[in-house]
């Protein structure tokens, strides 16, 4: 299984950034001097893709324009001898080719995957919610892909997640197989609390057979009145088999305030030129 294509959400509205979120999409919120969608992109790239669609919906043409040229900005750069910066620029316009679909109502990430069926066609695609990034070598979507073309099967990414969190997930459970892999016996869309002893979580990364539209085209929304994914997988899991993968790494979902503001700090520290005075203002602020 060759994957070439990555879909990636971006429609919502992103009630819990607001009001952040309320004019600029909150995938691009800043993280350190990157948006978040850059560090989602820029997982897809480890993992060797660069065909990405985008599910957009009004208001968020500027996710498209952030990986296009902005060949004015460059000429100012250029003759300010600004090279550092005008590499950085540029490098965001060359990573990828983007297609970009319209979801006209935001019913639910089912709903963004299935309007992309023409766009992805008849060959294998990766999905990344477009909110939710994973740092480390190694780590995140270029698992999945690795997995997906050595089983040749539908791969879903997840993490162990505490007992009292469930209840915001699809949860699975499985046989391990390999080390960190597993062939998923059970698939359960937000159970609550201590319904299910299953631990390990889908944290928005896939790796999915183009059937999985003909799945979405058939299904009823489900929790929340939304189109679920969850809901397509658990059935295409059942007729075809599915793997789950065990993410390595450090995981950030740029729609939760806590995770938001770590992960600033923490790309904050990871820059030398930046390390020493963040830690001596934190420790003086009395945070750290
Ligand atoms: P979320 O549920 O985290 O995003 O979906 P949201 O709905 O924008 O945020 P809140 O919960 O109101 O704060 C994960 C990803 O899926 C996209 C979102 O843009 C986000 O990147 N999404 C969600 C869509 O593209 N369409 C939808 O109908 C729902």
């Amino acid at each position: 299984m060759r994957v070439r294509k990555v879909v990636i959400p971006v429609a919502g509205w992103g009630t819990r950034s607001l009001p952040a979120s309320k004019n600029i999409p909150k995938e691009m919120l800043p993280v350190y001097d990157k948006p978040v969608i850059q560090h989602v992109v820029e997982e897809a790239v480890r993992a060797g893709i660069r065909d990405v669609v985008f599910v957009t919906s009004r208001n968020k043409a500027v996710i498209g324009d952030h990986f296009d040229y902005n060949l004015q900005l460059e000429e100012v750069l250029t003759k300010a001898g600004k090279a550092a910066l005008l590499r950085k620029v540029r490098d965001t316009a060359e990573m990828i080719d983007v297609i970009e679909v319209r979801q006209k109502k935001q019913l639910g990430l089912g709903h963004a995957v299935l309007c992309t069926r023409a766009a992805v066609g008849n060959e294998p695609f990766a999905v990344m919610v477009g909110d939710d990034f994973i740092t480390g070598d190694g780590a995140g979507l270029e698992q999945l892909v690795q997995a997906a073309e050595k089983y040749n099967m539908p791969v879903v990414g997840v993490m162990e997640v505490p007992a009292d969190r469930i209840d915001r997930y699809g949860m699975v459970k499985g046989d391990e197989i390999a080390d960190g892999i597993f062939r998923i016996s059970e698939m359960v869309e937000k159970p609550a609390v201590g319904t299910t002893d299953a631990k390990l979580a889908i944290v928005g990364r896939y790796v999915l057979p183009s059937d999985i539209f003909d799945y979405l085209d058939t299904s009823e929304p489900g929790h929340g009145g939304e189109l679920q994914l969850t809901d397509s997988l658990a059935a295409l899991a059942k007729d075809r088999g599915m793997l789950a993968v065990r993410m390595k790494g450090i995981r950030f979902d740029a729609g939760d305030w806590v995770d938001y503001l770590c992960a600033n700090i923490f790309f904050g520290l990871q820059d030398e030129s930046l390390r020493a005075a963040l830690r001596e203002k934190l420790q003086r602020l009395a945070l750290i």
